[in-house]
């Protein structure tokens, strides 16, 4: 073992489902995570879901729904999207998990034992899509200066943590510790911000419900970017638990560009004031840009994965995102671009070389690997930038240059393709007394494709296999560590061939013309996820789904305060109710059970969140329930228990 390697992705806002651009992370998350395992890191790869504060609130009450329903439903889609793409997390955490909860409260303790947290009161200026604070100097026009929608005045009581009494120390922090931040640039914009000085950050809120409430508070939850960042360490059992001990620091937080301030400042001072390590690397990369503008659930201009997937192969996609742009930079993501990167590199350049490789051992040796012989020609040379294309590609993710390792690696795939045609082996098979170099060729070249299935492992989860399986090659590839990459006569002679589908098909762009990027067709992505769900879903997640669909039912208890007839009707009685904090009316058909006055003081079960009607020309907000049938029926009494009490 070399040692552990912890890696982390940002967890998501499940107020929407997610998009080509999560993927992008996600997916660059994952690849590191399979080549540091590959190399023999004992790896916990963790991401997850970001389910407290006011969007996903809002969120909620738009669709009718109850937060934790409505998180749930979207949360199990992504996790449906992210098996869909091979994604090897060890641990998805959701910040509505009790365990995750505790630890928050934890470290809210620990910070006020410090003295680093005071009450004041708040006011200033909140952008509630981006769940941020900003100060009036900040803002142009009213507006977030991230994400350039209207911000909102908040006034409240608040707790503070002291941000400001640390930036001393954090900048000095990020000076000895150049890989702290990468990519430079952003480290020198982070730098700036922190010299212009830091104010103290407001930590709770009162005007919401849904987040982690703080212990010893009255009803203050924690603001949601705390409870957020502080997933890292509740995913990994903070404060007692082994993981925790095993594996932090972390070595890598993977993260958009716009959410730098967040990991580079609040959090590592969040550590410091805790006195814990700090994380070895925070890695903020650049946006994909969709028609100029970075995608985002609030825009609607999204590109769904699963259509995506199912289109052209999760494998394919993968190769796109980490091939097409510079991670650290901003990109285009485009269909055309993705089409030809399928046709050119995929089809073409790796494809080829399969296929030309296994069709000439089928034809010229009965299938099976032959025997190599003398080193002659270009043999020398092929071998060698194997082990140059190698090296690059592992400096280069070293540094998460994606696509430059994918590079080095396409650069020898394209080196065996010239190979074939620097030894042509159709004419070598003209002669008998060729046999021995048609042989060392092909075995060169058998071994050649041996490499790239070894090497594409982290990058495409699916190919190499097929790769695999064609060569004939019966070790388990998925435990075969990297360095076997370098053992060119790891391939064994006389396993027998065997030709399979190509690898990725040809398309063709025009037929793509009117497949809009954002005209994504509904009912395809409905029927994908569909397939995907039932194909794979875990049954305890379906079960816990169907649950979901009970919890959605806002039931109550509810005390009648009085009850009447409905004029115009002998079986309805209009009731007054309170559930608590709110008065309700709702007409309920139990006239012919109940006189108006039995019912009075009763406490009952109540549904509270149904759409108003109008009966009788009479409001109603809400039904009573009740058993039995009619004329003998009896309401569903929960006596003794405090009206707005939630039945569960
Ligand atoms: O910010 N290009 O969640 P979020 C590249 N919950 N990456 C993109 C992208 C794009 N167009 N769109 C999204 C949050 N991403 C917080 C994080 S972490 C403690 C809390 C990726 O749902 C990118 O990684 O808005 C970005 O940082 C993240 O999704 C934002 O996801
Ligand atoms: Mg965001």
């Amino acid at each position: 073992m070399k040692g552990t390697y912890y890696v982390t992705t940002p967890i998501y806002y499940p107020s929407g489902k997610l998009h080509i651009g999560h993927t992008y992370t996600t997916v660059a998350a994952d690849t590191i995570a399979r080549y540091r395992r590959l190399q023999g890191y004992d790896v916990f790869f963790l991401t997850g879901t970001d389910e407290h504060g006011q969007k996903i609130e809002r969120k909620a009450r738009e669709e009718g729904k109850k937060p934790q329903a409505y998180v749930d439903e979207i949360v199990f889609w992504i996790k449906d999207l992210w098996r869909y793409y091979n994604i090897s997390y060890d641990r998805f955490i959701r910040t509505t998990e009790e365990e995750h909860k505790k630890g928050v409260q934890e470290i809210f303790r620990r910070l006020e034992e410090k003295g680093d947290i005071y009450r004041d009161k708040y006011s200033g200026w909140y952008c509630v899509p981006c769940e941020t604070f900003w100060m009036e100097r900040q803002l142009e026009d009213k507006t977030c200066p991230d994400c350039q929608r209207p911000v909102e005045w908040m006034e409240e009581e608040s707790y503070f943590f002291r941000l400001s009494s640390y930036s001393d120390r954090l900048l000095e922090y990020i000076e000895n510790n150049p890989g702290f931040i990468q990519p430079d640039t952003r480290r020198n914009e982070m730098v700036n911000f922190i010299r212009q000085g830091l104010d103290d950050l407001c930590i709770s809120r009162t005007s919401i419900n849904w987040g982690v409430p703080l212990p010893g508070t009255e009803d203050h939850v924690a603001y949601v970017w705390i409870d957020a960042l502080s997933n890292y360490l509740t995913g990994i059992n903070f404060p007692e638990g082994k993981k925790f001990k095993k594996y932090w620091p972390a070595d890598l937080h993977l993260v958009g560009k716009e959410i730098m301030r967040f990991h580079t400042i609040i959090w590592p001072i969040m550590l410091l004031a805790l006195d814990l390590p700090l994380p070895r690397q925070v890695f903020g990369h650049g946006w994909l840009i969709l028609e100029q503008e970075k995608m985002s659930k609030s825009r609607g201009n999204v590109v769904d994965p699963f259509v995506l997937g199912e289109e052209f192969g999760v494998d394919a996609i993968r190769y796109y995102l980490l091939r097409e742009v510079v991670f650290g930079s901003d990109g285009n993501y485009s269909l055309p671009a993705l089409i030809r990167r399928i046709n050119y590199d995929l089809a073409n350049d790796l494809g080829n070389l399969l296929h030309r490789t296994v069709t000439m051992i089928e034809k010229y040796f009965k299938g099976k690997i032959p025997r190599p012989g003398s080193e002659e020609g270009p043999d020398k040379e092929l071998k060698s930038e194997a082990r140059n294309a190698l090296q690059e590609i592992e400096s280069n993710l070293d540094h998460l240059y994606f696509q430059n390792s994918l590079e080095a690696l396409w650069k020898f795939i394209r080196r065996s393709n010239k190979y074939i045609d620097e030894t042509q082996p159709w004419i070598l098979a003209r002669e008998e007394s060729q046999r021995p170099r048609l042989g060392t060729v092909l075995y060169n070249l058998a071994g050649a494709l041996r490499v790239i299935a070894l090497c594409l492992r982290p990058f495409m989860p699916d190919t190499p296999h097929a790769i695999w399986k064609q060569l004939g090659l019966k070790k388990d590839l998925s435990k075969l560590p990297w360095q076997e990459a370098y053992r060119w006569e790891g391939l064994t002679s006389g396993v027998k061939v065997k030709k399979g589908q190509p690898l990725f098909p040809r398309l063709d762009l025009e037929e793509y013309e009117d497949w809009g990027i954002k005209e994504v067709k509904q009912e395809k992505v409905k029927k994908v996820e569909k397939e995907n769900r039932v194909r794979e879903r875990p049954e305890k997640e379906e079960k816990l789904l169907k649950m979901d669909r009970f919890k959605e039912l806002d039931l109550l208890v509810a005390r009648i305060e009085k009850a009447e007839p409905v004029e115009g009707s002998d079986n309805l009685l209009c009731l007054q109710l309170s559930l608590g904090r709110e008065q309700r009316q709702a007409v309920a058909g139990l006239a012919q059970e109940y006189k108006p006055e039995e019912l009075t003081g009763r406490h009952v079960a109540f549904l509270a969140n149904l759409e108003p009607a109008t009966i009788f020309g009479v409001r109603s907000e809400g039904m009573v329930l009740a058993a039995g049938e009619k004329g003998r029926m009896k309401i569903v009494e929960i006596p003794g228990v405090e009206p707005g009490s939630p039945i569960s």
